[in-house]
């Protein structure tokens, strides 16, 4: 059951543009991350949650997607997501930039496996022009954008393959716009 989510909780960068994820939703996803572990149990992380069509694609100009795909625009026009849940740190409670940073994957990864069961996906964006996104959501200054999360309901095809003999870990994507990522093997990951 968890294996099985885990698998099907892909970094989705195509998404059914005609979907609409309600503020409903998306709360019950970040309820789950009140439940998980926490650095010194400090739970500094305060989520800003989009999901107005307008703000979503505001967001949007400001994320960077698939950087190793040189030659792709992703998403593609139209297949945007439907929401975005903006993960950041409250100085204020806890501060220190690299202390927390374990706190934010596991929210990122709890709230991404949460939409998953809803069949849903989404995507952990780091690279995002940071001063811009705080001005756009109108953040106080303590408060830190550290991840964006896209959501929405997935509308292309990804397939895990294993890493090559040389070593390399690129994904890519075929003529048909299916979306390869090669995963080492257990025997490699073991000391
Ligand atoms: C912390 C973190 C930040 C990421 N930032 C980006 C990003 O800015 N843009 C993007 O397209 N993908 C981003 N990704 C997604 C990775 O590229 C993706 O996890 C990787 O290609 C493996 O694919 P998979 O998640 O389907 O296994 C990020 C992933 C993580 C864990």
């Amino acid at each position: 059951m968890l294996k099985e989510l885990v698998l099907k909780n892909r970094s989705f960068r195509g998404y059914d543009g005609s979907f609409q994820l309600s503020r409903g939703e998306l709360l019950e996803l970040v309820d789950l991350t009140r439940y998980t572990a926490s650095t010194v149990n400090a739970q500094p992380l305060k989520y800003y949650i989009a999901c107005e069509r307008e703000e979503v694609e505001k967001i949007l100009s400001l994320t960077l997607w698939a950087k190793a795909l040189k030659d792709v625009q992703l998403p593609h026009p139209g297949m945007g997501p439907s929401a975005f849940i903006v993960i950041c740190q409250d100085m204020s409670i806890g501060s220190g930039t690299t202390r927390f940073l374990r706190d934010i994957g596991i929210a990122a990864q709890t709230i991404l496996l949460g939409a998953v069961e809803k069949g849903l996906g989404g995507c952990m964006i780091g690279s995002f022009r940071k001063p811009e996104l705080k001005e756009l959501l109108s953040l106080p200054e303590e408060i830190e954008p550290n991840l964006v999360l896209a959501l929405g309901k997935p509308a292309e095809k990804i397939v895990l393959t294993e890493v090559s003999a040389d070593g390399d870990t690129t994904y890519y994507r075929d003529e048909n716009d299916v979306h390869y990522v090669p995963k080492r093997k257990l025997e490699d990951l073991i000391l």
